[in-house]
């Protein structure tokens, strides 16, 4: 991680950390653990650093943003939760997944604990502005998961629909983090905006790099299989790209491929080979450039300082991730 980045987030990184302890306590012990185990599992915590950097480039002093960082981690963990069941996956951050472990009901569940958790923790912050964009930026995510599992494996589906379900699915909630730093910091609206839309851009970014990790990454490194989204037919950029591309004889292997019941290896090398010929991963890496690029752009009526020299450095690292 980016020296000026650490210096600036690690100390309040860690009492997030002691937060999300505290906030996982249950009467019901599997919920804990259950938690934990997603929680200690050495997630980037890259939501919870964004909006500490917004904070910080917002001028904001006090104490508040410790637990917010700590409720949008925990909306980002329920989410995954359930988004493992519905994509049945078996591997998170590098360990088994929790429905693997200990089944999808279980999952569910305890998704909803942290999800409800996080709603408590608002409440007792008690900013009703904060509660409003977390709220809508929840509902986002709902919907633009939803919209995804109705995509599934649909070949028409146009790369406009694509960047609508990520900016849901995903940017959503990084730009929410970065607008209660912004509402915490106390700046004025378009500033508020401004940083808004620097999580939302940064947000595609983010998800653009992931749907291209699923196709190119270390799986030791990305922490999850690879090949899960082309498994469970889920249409992203590099793919997309390929369909607009190729022959009607790629598009019917491709087709085959999407809706049959198992995919092989080979399968799985068949469609790389068809989505590298027409560089589908490095058009995806150049969009993701781009939105962030944009991002930055937005930071501009920002004054120079070492927070804004962090978040900008943030910004890069996820293009230049692997995990
Ligand atoms: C990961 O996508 C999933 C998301 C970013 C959002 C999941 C949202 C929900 C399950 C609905 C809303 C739930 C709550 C609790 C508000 P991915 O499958 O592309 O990424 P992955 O490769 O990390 O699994
Ligand atoms: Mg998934």
């Amino acid at each position: 991680m980016n020296p000026i980045i650490q210096r600036l987030v690690k100390e309040d990184l860690e009492r997030v950390e002691i937060q999300f302890k505290k906030n996982l306590e249950s009467d019901v012990g599997l919920i804990s653990k259950i938690g934990e185990h997603l929680l200690d599992s050495g997630g980037k915590r890259f939501r919870p650093m964004i909006l500490i950097l917004s904070t910080k480039l917002c001028g904001y002093e006090g104490e508040r943003h410790i637990p917010l960082a700590s409720v949008i981690e925990f909306i980002h963990t329920a989410s995954l939760l359930h988004d493992d069941v519905v994509d049945d996956a078996e591997l998170r951050r590098g360990n088994t997944s929790a429905n693997a472990l200990w089944g999808s009901e279980a999952s569910v569940l305890v998704g909803d604990f942290l999800f409800s958790k996080s709603f408590s923790l608002m409440v007792r912050d008690g900013d009703l502005r904060i509660l409003q964009v977390i709220s809508d930026a929840a509902t986002q995510l709902a919907e633009g998961e939803m919209q995804e599992l109705i995509n599934t494996s649909d070949l028409s589906l146009a790369e406009d629909r694509y960047i609508w379900i990520i900016t849901r699915k995903t940017a959503a909630l990084i730009s929410a983090a970065c607008q209660i730093g912004a509402i915490l910091g106390g700046v004025d609206r378009e500033k508020e905006t401004s940083l808004g839309d620097f999580g939302l851009n940064l947000g595609i970014a983010f998800q653009l790099v992931d749907d291209t990790l699923d196709y190119v990454s270390d799986e030791k490194e990305f922490g999850k299989t690879i090949g899960i989204d082309l498994r469970d037919g889920k249409m992203t950029l590099p793919l997309i790209h390929a369909l607009q591309k190729c022959t009607p004889e790629e598009r019917s292997k491709l087709e085959d491929v999407l809706f049959s019941d198992t995919i092989t290896h080979r399968d799985f090398l068949r469609v790389t080979e068809i989505i590298d010929r027409y560089g589908g991963t490095d058009y995806a890496i150049e969009r993701a450039k781009s939105y962030v690029e944009r991002a930055k752009n937005h930071l501009m009526n920002f004054d120079p300082s070492d927070a804004k020299t962090a978040i900008l450095a943030l910004a890069d690292y996820v293009i230049d991730r692997k995990s």
